[in-house]
């Protein structure tokens, strides 16, 4: 059906042959995300982005994506300066909004947001994070990121540690990881599982997935240690929060007993899941995930925009 006009909500809104296209086309973006070459695709075009949650790397890398193909940004970047502060709906809100741009991106921190978004809003619009719910885009630079170092997503076992059950990264990533038929190995604080309904999905989907209550044991023969922080703003108790603050962490002797072609990625911000002795390991691609936001974001806003990428 081409992607042209569609809204990306889940991950899973998208076929395995379209995250294809999609990954592809990144790779032919590099050198104009890297300003070695000049992109016009999306001259003309508006993006709306509208964070109701904070965020560093999702909107500036959204925004640079947009005017490296010649395409321009509004924003609102602090909910306080927007009438939601007024008391006004969302659904009021993106209604206006869709009549700004030509796309929406939404964060925000509600599970659903962006579901009830593309109800109403007459432009596509793209899920930045709904509470934690989804986060498609971080799922295909983590999977570009991926493909860059392996030459192919089949195949890899992937270890998906730390606060499974909030982090929406890894929410999106694991039905990904499922549609490429990798091999996925849980490992979380008790209180911090995977949710039943997305195991279900996955099984479901007949995913190969175990959990490990071992990290060391998880990491034997694993291709990807895929590590999240512990979403502590979804977090009801401080309590409980502080009691499994430091209940996981990746230094140099964690990594000691991995396959030295293993990497380690991270959708950042990091807290003290990695310690920075990892930065300097060949095992860290943490970094080199997060610059490869531009080029995914500029193939995605293209398909989305105008049907076809440069
Ligand atoms: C993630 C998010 O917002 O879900 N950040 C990001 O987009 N790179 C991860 C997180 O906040 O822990």
């Amino acid at each position: 059906m081409g992607l042209k006009g569609r809204d990306v909500i889940s991950i899973r809104d998208l076929a395995r042959e379209e995250i294809d296209e999609l990954l592809a086309a990144a790779r032919r973006m590099i050198p104009y995300a890297e300003g070695r070459k000049r992109g016009h695709a999306l001259e003309d075009q508006i993006l709306v982005l509208a964070f109701f949650e904070p965020s560093t790397r999702t909107r500036l890398s959204f925004d640079t994506a947009m005017q490296r193909l010649g395409g321009r940004c509004v924003t609102i970047a602090d909910p306080g300066s927007s009438s939601i502060r007024k008391g006004e709906s969302l659904s009021d809100t993106v209604r206006m909004l869709s009549a700004y741009g030509d796309a929406i991106v939404l964060r925000h921190p509600n599970e659903g947001a962006a579901r009830l978004a593309a109800t109403v809003s007459d432009r596509p619009v793209i899920n930045a994070g709904d509470g934690a719910g989804q986060h498609p885009t971080q799922t295909l630079l983590d999977l570009a990121t991926m493909q860059e170092a392996f030459g192919t997503l089949s195949g890899l076992k992937v270890v998906l540690l730390g606060d499974l059950r909030f982090g929406r990264t890894v929410h999106s990533l694991a039905h990904a990881l499922a549609l490429f038929g990798s091999q996925m190995v849980l490992v979380s604080p008790p209180q911090l599982r995977l949710p039943e309904e997305v195991r279900e999905q996955l099984d479901h989907a007949g995913a190969k997935v175990e959990e490990e209550e071992q990290l060391h044991r998880a990491l034997r023969d694993a291709d990807v240690l895929y590590v999240t922080r512990m979403q502590r703003e979804r977090f009801g108790d401080d309590l409980e929060f502080a009691r499994i603050a430091d209940s996981y962490r990746v230094d140099t002797n964690v990594l000691a007993a991995a396959k030295s072609r293993l990497i380690v990625l991270h959708p950042l911000p990091r807290t003290v899941e990695i310690a920075p002795e990892v930065d300097g390991t060949p095992h860290a691609a943490y970094f080199r995930q997060a610059s490869l936001a531009v080029p995914v974001r500029m193939a995605l806003l293209s398909l989305i925009l105008t049907g076809k990428a440069p």
